[in-house]
């Protein structure tokens, strides 16, 4: 039983509140991923499962533990940060036994386990080289092989791929996916990136100003977000927001001329529909003028604006993609709208 439990964990940094009063389980083995806006709180609150920032009020418990007021030593968690600091007069091995040479582990054990750790991922040709010998995915390695040799029950990661450029970060991304295939720990992973969240995750957790938005698997926070926050954070490109007035069989839609047949019956008329560019489609029509078309290759993102000013991106196949400039229509599948109150954000489901 080596899962993480959060009991309305509350953080303050003198009088200001970071945290307020987070509950959530993490089974033993999963995955799970803290995903926000920066400043949301995400860092602070991995800092407070490993210890290195204390909890002002709330429990945190490890393998069935309470260890709010532990040493971090004591908690049998380890922490990859983002920036990887390796000693450079050190070798690649013994950056990753520092660790437990510090902690008095006998030679051999050190040996053992570093080897164990190098063959995991891949290093052991590299076990005697310094890390200037090596590349930024390379260096990020041996900073995650520093934390499996000390064997710990959690492994907490925060944003450990962002100072790696875009081709290197898919590739870690798909490695951190395989190790935690292979080893079956727990982990807990922090990113700002959406995309890595959705990739990497058994669970994500969206946070919002110190708060949990929601809790779920990365699919079903992408097909029933349950707030306009969630909604518009999940998913890429973003999710397209149109105001719209409920009237009978539908929502009217003025930027678009056109009425959404899914009925609702918020408390005012007023709605704001929420329509995924992957499932908008462009049809031929003269309501829209195509403004710029970033075409992928396998996709394209067509980014559309309606007279009033209402901008709209849709996503299309690339062989179908038009010319900035073209005039269209969009076709929307009512099935697939999504609806929320305009004052608070919240989800409005039928009527
Ligand atoms: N030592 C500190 N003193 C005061 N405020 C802090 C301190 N560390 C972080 N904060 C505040 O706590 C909030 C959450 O920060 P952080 O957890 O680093 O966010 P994230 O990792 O999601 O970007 C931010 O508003 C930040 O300014
Ligand atoms: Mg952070």
């Amino acid at each position: 039983m080596t899962g993480v439990s959060l009991e309305r964990v509350i953080k303050r940094y003198g009088t200001t509140q970071v945290i307020h009063g987070v509950d959530l389980e993490i089974a033993e083995g999963e995955l799970c991923v803290f995903v926000g806006p920066s400043g949301c709180g995400k860092s602070t609150l991995l800092r407070m499962i490993a210890g290195l920032e204390e909890t002002t009020d709330g429990r945190i418990v490890i393998a069935g533990a309470d260890v709010t007021r532990a040493d971090p030593a004591e908690r049998g968690v380890a922490m990859v940060f983002q920036t990887y600091a390796l000693y450079p007069h050190m070798t690649v091995g013994e950056n990753m036994g520092f660790g437990l040479k510090m902690t008095g582990h006998p030679r051999e054990e050190i040996a053992r386990r570093v080897k164990e750790a190098a063959r995991v991922l891949q290093l052991e040709p590299y076990l005697a080289r310094k890390p200037k010998a090596l590349s930024g995915g390379q260096r990020q390695r041996v900073a995650i092989g520093r934390a499996i040799v000390r064997h710990p029950s959690v492994f907490l990661f925060d944003e450990p791929l962002s100072n790696l450029d875009a081709e290197l970060r898919v590739e870690m991304r798909v490695e951190i996916a395989r190790l935690h295939k292979s080893m079956g720990a727990t982990m807990v992973y922090v990113t700002h990136d959406q995309v890595e969240a959705m990739t990497l995750a058994d669970k994500i957790v969206v946070l919002r100003a110190g708060r949990i938005e929601q809790v779920g698997a990365p699919i079903a926070l992408y097909e029933d977000p349950g707030n306009r926050f969630v909604a518009g954070f999940i998913g890429s490109p973003s999710m397209n927001f149109l105001e719209g007035r409920a009237e009978a069989g539908g929502v009217a839609l003025p930027a678009l001329g056109q009425v959404v047949a899914t009925p609702v019956r918020p408390p005012d008329g007023a709605v704001t529909v929420g329509l995924r560019p992957q499932d908008l489609t462009l049809v031929p029509g003269e309501g829209l003028g195509v403004d710029i078309v970033e075409n992928l290759g396998s996709v394209c993102h067509v980014h559309c604006q309606a007279p009033d000013g209402t901008r709209l991106v849709v996503e299309t196949r690339g062989v179908d993609a038009p010319r900035s400039g073209a005039r269209v229509d969009v076709g929307i599948d009512p099935a697939r709208a999504y609806l929320f109150d305009p004052h608070g954000g919240a989800r409005l489901r039928g009527p």
